[in-house]
């Protein structure tokens, strides 16, 4: 059993065996929080976790006259403002024009096998129903006639409770909301560490940390999408909380809009978190019958620290988020023709790289953006989804065709929420744009964004999108978003529901992947913008992978790509090895180095083959072929990062095969220094210390490899050229371990 409720005292414990959540009804019939952590043993009566503390009365507000019972100290599960408490809330509710506190009263409870979906929001599943429970908590504020539903869904063999909240209008009136978080939960203190991923274009996902304190300490977006600058993840990690020890709570937010996450430490040191749709601009209109749906919060708990937590997030999302059909199927290694190319090419260009590619093991061609309309550069045709007969004048079928010839393939890049004011389609619909008719538009990239807040432009995008699909029996789209979204208004709401836009866009955009997906479940979905700017849960559950970033620098994407692992697998970061000089760096580095970080995620290049010497060819075939052997250890294994490119020179991470029978251990070295130590060691985790491995030409014990490291390669130290293995800048190796 997953839930447990005394119906007498109102509590309720759901309990997996890893974690235990646990809550009640107080007694003015809102809902108290009592216990988040570390599994419990179940006891049938949890009162005594309740604490009636009320300081002074002369600084609390004490409910109903008893000076024992002020909201203001109360751990809550989904609290109001406006009572005796004064913290940020969970929930903004009333009738239009009418100031109301709300006051949700306890109701009643459901309790569903299984995970029930949320209605048209990506969200975590379970395959079978007895992967999970969930758990429905019913209030009601009578005032305003409100159903609020709190959901809590506990996955039983992983550390996981998910949360969600949805409110309904049971009256006659309209309500508006103007905050609804998908969770809300108040920690016993504040003694944590704030971790979280944050960067711009081109440097997503940075490990940046801070000590929580006394205020309001926030990561967020408000640019209509999860945004290159924040992701959607949060960890709060005890102070001595380690990779591999100590406690770890982790936050992901499943939803690829404006969002806040968000830590109120109060007067007494206590935290609260909140995890929800941005309420800043946000205002909606909840007419009667009417229900409104909060996106997902996923909550893992780990006490065996970050690592821990970000195991967690990689298993649940590789086994309960990602599109079925992905989940055994082996990702393509591809090749993308935009560094080789951007917008300059032609039928026979673009054939030619594919055949020299499909020389070299590669399996999926990838044409990028400038292939429609009269796209010659960034200026123009977004919105014209039909081939550019100047360059392809025999269309997209022939090429499809030539692509099929060749053994490859074929992918086609789309960038559909987006229009140019230079295209066909703004000509005819110019009104299609968001933005408010009259005033100035900024623009991005020379683009605006089309209102996808409107059903019927994401109708006519499908009908674009999957008539390409069907003319070039298409295998794989990657689907970009250049820029955010400025100037936030829909011709086709009115006044009041402006304040909807932001969310009634993104679920336009889950729309159309939500079809696209059912009606073509076997082409794979790369979702994109501008690199790192959506890579999100809520993007995941739709597209397994995501291009992690436009900087294909090997030594960026060190650190890049050690970020994104905290919350992601490390199999939906599309990593490519590209060009030197690279184009966002000038860096140059070995080939052996990009692919030895492009390895440790969904494979490609993003490189001219023609460009290549024979040489370079060469070891190109031979990393195919590496990654071909051992990609299904990537896509199921175990993820261990072992030294942090944010805290030295060195960078290394290994990812170990479910039965701890092989690994992959990827080692850089960004900078050379002379004369180190001699005898230099990688210790690693994971494996299984009795078990005997061999691993570039020697034998180890499991414990030996943990408690004692693995012998790197003899590094030049300024008079050993004789016997040195390594050395130089930007030197890196990946061992493969099996026992
Ligand atoms: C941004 C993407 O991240 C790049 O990979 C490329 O697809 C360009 N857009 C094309 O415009």
């Amino acid at each position: 059993m997953l839930i447990h409720t005394n119906q007498e005292k109102n509590q309720f414990h759901l309990t997996n065996g890893h974690v235990s959540y646990i809550f009640h009804v107080m007694k003015n019939g809102q809902l108290g929080h009592l216990y988040y952590g570390k599994a419990l043993r179940h006891r049938n009566d949890f009162s005594h976790l309740q604490t009636y503390d009320v300081p002074t009365a002369a600084s609390c507000h004490v409910y109903e006259d008893d000076p024992a019972f002020s909201l203001e100290t109360l751990r809550q599960e989904y609290p109001a403002y406006g009572n005796s408490d004064f913290r940020e809330p969970a929930i903004s509710v009333g009738k239009e024009g009418i100031p109301h506190v709300p006051n949700f009263i306890y109701n009643s409870f459901r309790i569903v096998e299984g995970k029930p979906e949320l209605n048209g929001l990506p969200a975590t599943y379970v395959n079978e129903n007895d992967e999970a429970s969930t758990l429905q908590i019913i209030l009601k504020d009578k005032f305003i006639q409100a159903e609020l539903t709190l959901h809590y869904t506990i996955f039983r063999d992983k550390p996981v409770i998910t949360r969600s909240a949805s409110l309904k209008n049971e009256g006659t009136e309209n309500l508006v909301i103007d905050r609804i978080m998908g969770a809300s939960l108040d920690l016993p203190d504040k003694d944590f560490i704030f971790t979280h991923l944050a960067g711009t274009w081109s440097r997503e996902r940075h490990v940046k940390e801070r000590k929580l304190e006394m205020g309001i300490q926030s990561i967020s977006s408000l640019r209509g999408a999860s945004s290159h600058h924040h992701n959607p993840f949060l960890a709060l990690k005890r102070p001595a909380s380690t990779e591999h020890t100590g406690e770890v709570y982790g936050f992901n937010f499943v939803y690829s809009s404006n969002f806040i996450m968000q830590v109120e430490v109060d007067h007494y040191d206590i935290a609260r978190l909140t995890v929800g749709i941005h309420p800043f601009g946000f205002k909606w209109n909840l007419v009667p019958d009417e229900s409104f749906q909060s996106p997902e919060v996923v909550m893992v708990y780990s006490d065996q620290g970050l690592n821990g937590m970000s195991q967690a997030f990689h298993n649940l999302y590789r086994e309960n988020l990602i599109p079925n059909q992905w989940k055994k199927e082996e990702r393509p290694i591809l090749i993308n023709n935009w560094e080789a190319t951007y917008f300059d090419f032609n039928e026979e260009r673009l054939v030619n790289i594919a055949k020299s590619a499909s020389e070299l093991g590669i399996e999926l061609f990838v044409l990028d953006d400038g292939w429609f309309g009269k796209r010659n550069d960034d200026t123009s045709s977004l919105g014209d989804w039909y081939e550019d007969l100047d360059k392809l004048p025999n269309g997209l079928e022939s090429l499809a065709g030539k692509i099929a010839e060749t053994g490859m393939k074929f992918g086609l890049w789309f960038e559909p929420e987006m229009i140019s004011p230079n295209s066909e389609l703004f000509k005819d619909h110019p009104d299609w744009a968001v933005g408010m008719p009259g005033q100035h538009h900024t623009l991005g990239r020379n683009q605006l964004v089309l209102d996808f807040s409107r059903p019927e432009i994401v109708d006519y995008i499908y009908e674009k999108m999957s008539d390409i699909i069907k003319r070039t029996d298409l295998s794989y789209i990657k689907w970009d978003m250049n820029r955010n979204i400025t100037e936030a208004f829909s011709r086709k709401l009115s006044a009041q529901q402006q304040g909807e836009f932001f969310h009634r866009y993104i679920l336009g955009v889950y729309s159309l992947y939500e079809r696209l997906t059912k009606e073509f479940p076997h082409v794979l979905f790369e979702s994109c913008a501008g690199g790192g700017g959506r890579f999100d849960p809520g993007m995941m559950y739709y597209a397994p992978q995501a291009w992690t970033s436009d900087d294909t620098d090997a030594v960026e994407r060190l650190k890049i790509q050690y970020g994104t692992s905290f919350a992601y697998p490390i199999y939906s970061m599309g990593s490519h090895v590209s060009a030197v000089p690279n184009h966002q760096t000038l860096r140059e580095t070995p080939l052996s180095t990009r692919a030895n970080t492009a390895y440790f995620g969904t494979f490609g290049y993003e490189l001219n083959p023609l460009m290549l010497t024979e040489e370079e060819r060469e070891e190109i075939k031979g990393q195919v072929a590496f990654y071909k052997q051992h990609r299904s250890l990537i896509r199921n294994g175990h993820f261990y990062r072992l030294l942090s490119p944010f805290e030295g020179n060195e960078t290394a991470w290994m990812i170990v095969s479910p039965n701890q029978s092989e690994a992959l251990v990827g080692y850089y070295k960004v900078l050379a220094a002379p004369n180190g130590r001699k005898h230099q060691t990688l210790r690693l985790c994971g494996v299984d210390e009795a078990k005997v491995y061999q691993v570039a030409g020697r034998n180890y014990y499991g414990d030996e490899l943990m408690q004692i490291g693995l012998q790197l390669p003899t590094e030049f130290n300024g008079v050993n050229s004789q016997k040195a293995k390594r050395g130089g800048d930007f030197q890196s190796q990946v061992f493969h371990i099996k026992s």
